[in-house]
């Protein structure tokens, strides 16, 4: 294990398909006054907004209503959200629907007290938070960001052509967070599949980094190879309680900082993939998956033992008679079937991305040192290039 670290996360979790029930033990541990962030409406067609709007007016709580947080929220809405929770001086915020709902609660809860343009202190120059924090609570409808236990909140600038994420301390994690596995049923496939890829992505961001023999890595690979599995099954049988129950577990997990202990990490795909969504609005898990394979082929030599462990521990490659490298490729093989045997999006053409878009989007793409490559722009560029 590499350096030293403290680890705690104060996100408390009510999980199964029975959860709900227990926001009637958080909702008295805060004032009246409910801020309710949800997104585009599905959380009004599925019930489950009927369900937590009768337990809250059951605790006796007054509800100001925030909808309509888009996938990629924006930076504007984040001001109209700062203002509903100011002028309504909120104790709690509740954030029912999937990250781009948490994450923007998150966002909100930083920047309704914060004095300058949040944009600009927390996006912009990455400073941490030394105002008045509202405390945040969630009830996940959509999988795969870990968002409910986490201190991430993403916002879109569409203007800068900006997608950027602040990860945040553990002063902003949700206080708690309702993992109900029904709730995730009626997630449309192209959804579902983008937020296993999401969660896909989490582990092996952070299971490309290091050479050392590290517990993380261990672990990960455990949770690949029950993702990889469960997957299989939710794709053909989306109501199956099991697989579905098993992917949100293994996206909490994923991201929830366990799994980086120790390690540098390298998060250069959702580097590239934040700035494909700058310029699309793409969903984030295909945002990924389109560049993905383009990256890794890439990057592979540069860490060739841990991409042989991969194709060995996770995808089952048998080694025998076969060169390092041989073995590395095919485990890349192995990934990249599965990937389009789920559905994927495998080029960044799909989601819109044009030529003349690959210089900005490269330009948008920050680079991070803590993976087996530091890449160059022209470097961003052939990745793209071989994306298209
Ligand atoms: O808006 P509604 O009508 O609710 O529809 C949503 C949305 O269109 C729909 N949906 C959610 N739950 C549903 C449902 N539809 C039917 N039934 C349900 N139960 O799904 C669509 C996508 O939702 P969204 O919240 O945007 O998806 P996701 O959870 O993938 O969140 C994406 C955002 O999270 C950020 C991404 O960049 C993106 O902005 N991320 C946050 C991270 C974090 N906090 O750590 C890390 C990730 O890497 C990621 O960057
Ligand atoms: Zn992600």
């Amino acid at each position: 294990m590499l350096g030293n670290f403290s680890y705690s996360n104060p996100t408390k979790l009510y999980f199964g398909d029975d959860s709900l029930k227990f926001l009637n033990e958080e909702l008295p541990k805060y004032g009246a006054n409910v801020m309710l962030i949800y997104g585009g409406g599905s959380i009004k067609k599925n019930g489950i907004y009927a369900q937590v709007l009768e337990i809250l007016s059951a605790n006796g709580k007054t509800v100001f209503e925030d909808p309509g947080v888009m996938p990629n929220p924006t930076v504007e809405k984040l001001y109209e959200g700062c203002k509903i929770a100011k002028e309504n001086s909120v104790d709690l915020i509740l954030a029912v629907g999937g990250g781009s709902v948490c994450d923007y609660a998150k966002a909100v809860s930083v920047s309704a007290y914060c004095e300058e343009d949040p944009w600009d202190k927390y996006y912009l120059r990455m400073e941490e938070v030394d105002n008045k924090i509202i405390p945040v609570g969630c009830v996940l409808t959509m999988v795969g960001t870990g968002s409910e236990m986490n201190g991430g909140a993403v916002i879109t600038n569409h203007e800068q052509k900006l997608k950027i994420g602040h990860v945040f301390g553990d002063n902003v994690f949700p206080k708690f967070s309702i993992l109900n596995p029904v709730y995730t049923f009626t997630l449309p496939k192209y959804q579902m599949v983008a937020g296993i890829y999401d969660i896909m992505n989490h582990i092996t961001e952070q299971y490309f980094s290091g050479e050392d023999d590290n517990t993380s890595d261990y672990l990960m690979e455990g949770l690949l190879k029950s993702l990889i599995h469960s997957s299989k099954i939710a794709v053909k049988n989306p109501n199956d309680y099991e697989a579905r129950s098993n992917i949100m577990w293994i996206a909490t997990w994923a991201l929830n900082t366990l799994v980086a202990k120790g390690k540098t990490t390298d998060w250069m795909v959702h580097m590239i993939g934040q700035s494909v969504g700058a310029y699309t609005d793409a969903t984030h898990g295909m945002t990924l998956s389109a560049v993905s394979m383009a990256y890794y082929r890439y990057i592979c030599p540069y860490g060739l033992p841990k991409f042989k462990r991969y194709a060995i521990n996770v995808w089952n490659v048998n080694p025998e008679d076969k060169t390092d490298e041989e073995i590395a490729a095919e485990g890349l093989e192995r990934m990249e079937s599965w990937m389009k045997e789920i559905g994927l999006v495998m080029n960044i053409s799909e989601l819109g991305v044009t030529e003349d878009m690959i210089e900005g989007i490269a330009k948008g793409s920050f680079v991070m040192d803590g993976g087996y490559k530091v890449l160059e722009h022209d470097e961003i560029v052939n990745i793209l290039r071989n994306s298209l």
